[in-house]
């Protein structure tokens, strides 16, 4: 397979995901973390499909397009792991749906960053919840979920908090 259909079969994962948990939340109140802005793409939809929800966004380096940039007052500005206990203090856990989408060209950096996150994530996100990851997580607090038909299991994941 060419970079390029990997890439597009990536984008349409994360697209199925992020519209299959908008529905799996659909009974579920409460707020929306989006972790990673990057050019504002996952966020933006997540907008779309989420209209009315509050989303906080967690990123280091805002350079998302000009339409993509959350409220400041929506905005967890500096490293994942310095905010996420601000994130708790302030939000505590009432989080319906989390977005990790956090990966760089750096697969074991990546992976070792979302185990490094998932305690943090999890005190937020509520019985109920749902998370999708762009990398493997792994919680006795969490059951995996089915991933949207076509989607190639490992290329994302799906997981609702027990
Ligand atoms: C894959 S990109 C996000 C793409 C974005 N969701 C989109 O759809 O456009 C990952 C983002 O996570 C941010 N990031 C990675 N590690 C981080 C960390 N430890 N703390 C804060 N932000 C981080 C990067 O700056 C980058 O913008």
């Amino acid at each position: 397979m060419s970079r390029l259909d990997s890439f597009i079969r990536r984008l349409e994962a994360q697209r199925a995901c992020l519209n299959n948990a908008a529905q799996l939340i659909a009974a579920v109140p409460g707020n929306v973390l989006e972790f990673g802005l990057g050019n504002g793409r996952t966020y933006d939809h997540l907008r779309e499909q989420l209209r009315g929800r509050d989303i906080y966004v967690f990123e280091r380096n805002v350079a998302a397009h000009s339409d993509c940039i959350p409220p400041s007052d929506r905005l967890f500005l500096g490293d994942f792991l310095d905010s996420l206990p601000k994130a708790i203090a302030q939000l505590g856990q009432e989080t319906a749906l989390a977005n990790l989408d956090i990966g760089s060209g750096d697969e074991a950096a990546s992976k070792q960053l979302a185990r490094e996150m998932l305690p943090a994530v999890l005190q937020l996100l509520k019985p109920g919840g749902v998370l999708i990851s762009d990398q493997p997580v792994e919680s006795a607090d969490l059951e995996a979920l089915a991933l949207p038909a076509g989607i190639k299991p490992r290329r994302y994941f799906l997981h609702r908090r027990r």
